[in-house]
């Protein structure tokens, strides 16, 4: 009969994670973890200052500590043409300083030696004289005429503008500006943040004279892309280069880049003919990794006075630092920031971009997020809350009259995106019944006469997740679409490999629910392995919250065609013609006498040891699943904060999150990846502080001063759910790694500004700590977060 679905842990079933079983018995393997034979150590040495011209590098008294075995400059690197690396947005970046320095904690030089230690001192023993340059902490800076060049590195670059960019309809745009009856502006900051993952980024190089083999393992979301990297700028067939990813402790974004790091080991192990192995410290990460954000992002909107939205207009300013490193799409500059508005039947919209060099690490990488919607759905939902006070509506009310509606699907958004389904209204419902909004309104009056300041903050979203299809995607022109392979063997157990890449969202719990849906298989009998380039099928890896959308796809696909050829050998088994069989979840049966079946494990066993004529024997394949478009889950948060009058303090009283992204493959998962995120949303709006001072000094370069919440700090979360299927995704089910990081921060800032509106405060920049708070709270004025700041601000 039938298997029950849930038992064997097939989709919808809460499935303990398998991976649990080695991470919480401390058995995990990392790259810190593995020791090769004869293995050395790598220390880098970083630039103490911003911007400065090297005169000289002297390692000589580095080689006289013990246990050093090489010393590498920029000037070796650049013997070797291995200077300047491309990064994933078609520009350059050094990987050890030549010339200049760019931002501080730029790679300089690197030591080798026996152990880590050594090659710290020995970095230390390096002697480097700099020449100070001017420094620029943010584009408007950069953009003054008179202002130092930061690439004089390259030709055709007269100041430090990397990019102008637009897209949208501006005509209609100005026209629906001409029409409206009011026009609501917002103007912010979105801060830089780092992803800093608890396991920072490493790399062991081990490369074999003998068989010309060379093989790395480190911690990347992407090894197929690394892999395709390397070979061609080391002009070495793919098969000659193995990556592996082992475990990885978190990613979120700051793992996609290739590193000067990694690089550097690469050639120290060719050079020394042993392994060489790199882990960077804290400090390193927070400093010179793919950081997120730093966009400055304007806005007016025009409006009915009944309250329906007619045109945006948008311009985001960029920070990129001293090297354009973006991880996204090639064919968008700014990322996916035109998915602005997308939830919101909005007639026009013109988006105009423009990205600057500064004296700051590079690599605008997609934290936790679908390149650049994070920034694209704050300054929405920010614009939003905005919008509906100058019209004196309801925040609820005003995003009900203008969300898309359930009938409009498909709909075509005013950036031309297509939304394909969702209930957004629904989700809207549940999170106001659940946060009391209908008494809300009483409760802060009163409340204000006791001199407590209470604030409700809405943010509703749909983003763009699972990129993507590859007609209008790729990275450096590989075409962006995903993997699976999948091997039954003749027991009926089964191996599932995919190009996707597990950080801790669960993959090898979760893909193996798919199989079990698709086939019957129990969940418990696939393995899955991701990660080594070697067995993996080719695939563009992890982040943006792709793996669902196009991974996940091409694993219900794989399995797909598994089925249909156990079918024939069912056929072939029970002796009636394919046409009379019936499949239902485990067993093929005759459509005429349910009772004469044989199980998918009985198949299994036949591809190896009872095939039909003709037949190839064996049971595995593989699938490339190229989306036909993006998946669009929704969300609606709710936060309920109090603001102490006296000091600035605020105190999250309730968060409530509704989220629909389909079909829940595992709901315990689901329901983990929500609170992650709401998690960090909190630590966005709250604490997560990384900043620079005049000097370009990070602040925000150790975990003194960028502070992550702990479970003592993270307010509670009361979740919903709404499913909608995705119409195009072979099971139905959207991305929902990065939602609630992507549009949690703007609840929160939503409705500590609603705490404060009565004094008319617009804005104040995340993180909003207490002193900011209490600024605006004295001044009534909107409060920038703008660098330069001074230390202890
Ligand atoms: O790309 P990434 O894995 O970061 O994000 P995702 O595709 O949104 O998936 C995050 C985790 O949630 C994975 O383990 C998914 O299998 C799981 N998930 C799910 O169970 N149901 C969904 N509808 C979406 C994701």
């Amino acid at each position: 009969m039938a298997l029950d679905e849930i038992k064997i842990g097939g989709l919808g079933a809460s499935r303990r994670r398998v991976e649990d079983n080695r991470f919480i018995r401390g058995k995990g393997n990392y790259v810190d973890d593995i020791v090769l034979p004869g293995m050395l150590h790598m220390e880098l040495l970083r630039s103490p200052v911003a911007h400065a011209r090297i005169k000289s590098i002297d390692v000589s008294k580095a080689y006289d500590i013990p246990g050093v075995r090489l010393v590498l400059t920029g000037e070796m690197m650049a013997a070797r043409n291995l200077a300047w690396m491309p990064t994933l947005s078609y520009d350059t970046q050094a990987v050890l300083a030549t010339d200049k320095v760019r931002f501080q904690g730029q790679e300089v030089a690197a030591v080798i030696a026996d152990d880590p230690y050594i090659a710290k001192d020995a970095c230390q023993a390096i002697v480097v004289e700099y020449e100070q340059l001017p420094v620029i902490v943010n584009p408007f800076q950069a953009m003054e005429s008179d202002s130092v060049v930061i690439r004089d590195d390259k030709e055709n670059q007269p100041g430090n503008k990397i990019f102008d960019w637009e897209i949208g309809d501006k005509a209609a745009t100005d026209k629906a500006f001409a029409d409206a009856d009011v026009i609501s502006k917002m103007e912010l900051h979105y801060p830089r943040s780092h992803p800093s993952p608890m396991e920072t980024c490493g790399s062991i190089a081990d490369f074999n004279r003998a068989t010309g083999k060379l093989t790395v393992y480190m911690t990347s979301q992407a090894p197929h892309i690394v892999r395709a990297a390397v070979a061609m700028v080391a002009e070495l067939p793919e098969h000659m280069i193995r990556i592996v990813s082992p475990d990885l402790g978190g990613g979120f974004g700051n793992k996609v880049p290739i590193y000067p790091g990694y690089v550097v080991a690469i050639l120290a192990s060719i050079l020394t003919e042993v392994p060489v192995k790199w882990i960077e410290d804290k400090t390193g990460n927070l400093i010179s990794t793919g950081f997120g954000r730093d966009v400055y992002l304007q806005g007016e909107m025009a409006l009915r006075k009944d309250g329906k939205m007619l045109g945006m207009r948008m311009k985001t300013i960029s920070d990129h630092g001293a090297f354009y490193a973006d991880a996204q799409p090639s064919k968008f500059k700014i990322g996916l920031m035109h998915s602005a508005f997308a939830a919101y039947d909005l007639p026009a919209a013109h988006l105009e971009s423009v990205g600057y060099y500064t004296n700051k690490a590079p690599g605008g990488v997609a934290y936790r997020c679908s390149f650049r919607v994070t920034e694209a759905m704050f300054f929405q939902e920010r614009m939003v809350h905005a919008a509906a006070n100058d019209l004196g509506m309801d925040q609820a009310e005003f995003r009900r009259i203008n969300l898309v509606k359930d009938d409009m699907f498909p709909y075509r958004t005013a950036f031309g995106f297509l939304t394909d389904s969702g209930q957004y209204g629904k989700c809207l419902d549940i999170g106001m019944k659940a946060i009391g909004y209908d008494t809300y309104k009483a409760e802060q009056a009163e409340a204000r006469s006791r001199g407590k300041l209470l604030g409700i903050g809405i943010s509703t979203m749909t983003e763009p997740l699972g990129a993507g299809n590859s007609r209008e995607y790729d990275i450096l022109g590989i075409k962006m679409f995903d993997s699976a392979e999948l091997r039954v063997h003749m027991t009926g157990k089964a191996i599932l490999r995919t190009g996707a890449m597990n950080q801790g969202q669960g993959h090898q719990t979760t893909w193996a629910q798919i199989v079990a849906h698709e086939l019957g298989i129990p969940a418990d009998d696939v393995t899955v392995e991701e990660g080594d380039t070697d067995t993996a099928p080719f695939g563009m890896g992890t982040y943006a919250s792709r793996s669902t959308p196009v991974a996940g796809a091409a694993v219900a696909m794989v399995a797909r065609k598994i089925r249909a050829k156990a079918r024939k050998i069912a056929a072939h088994l029970l002796e009636v013609s394919e046409e009379d069989i019936e499949w239902e979840l485990g067993r093929f049966y005759v459509r005429s006498n349910k009772e004469r079946g044989v199980t998918i494990q009985d198949c299994a066993l036949a591809a190896y040891s009872n095939m039909p004529d003709g037949m190839e024997p064996g049971l595995e394949n593989n699938a490339y699943y190229d989306p036909p478009n993006l998946t669009w889950p929704f969300a609606a948060y709710f936060v309920k904060v109090e603001v102490d009058a006296e000091t600035g303090v605020w105190d999250v009283l309730k968060v409530v999150a509704v989220d629909d992204c389909g079909v829940r493959i595992n709901p315990m998962i689901v329901e983990a990846q929500i609170m992650g995120g709401l998690t960090e949303a909190y630590a966005m709006a709250s604490m997560q502080y990384q900043t620079y001072d005049d000097q370009g000094n990070m602040i925000g370069a150790n975990y003194m001063d960028y502070l992550l919440p702990t479970a003592w700090e993270t307010p509670g979360f009361e979740l919903h759910e709404v499913v909608t299927p995705c119409p195009h995704h072979p099971i139905g089910a959207k991305g929902v790694g990065e939602c609630a990081t992507v549009a949690g921060p703007a609840a929160f800032v939503n409705a500590v500004v609603d705490a404060l509106g009565h004094l008319g405060v617009r804005n104040i920049d995340m993180p909003m700590m207490p002193n900011r708070v209490y600024e605006a709270l004295t001044t009534g004025k909107d409060i920038s977060g703008m660098p330069p700041v001074k230390m202890g601000d």
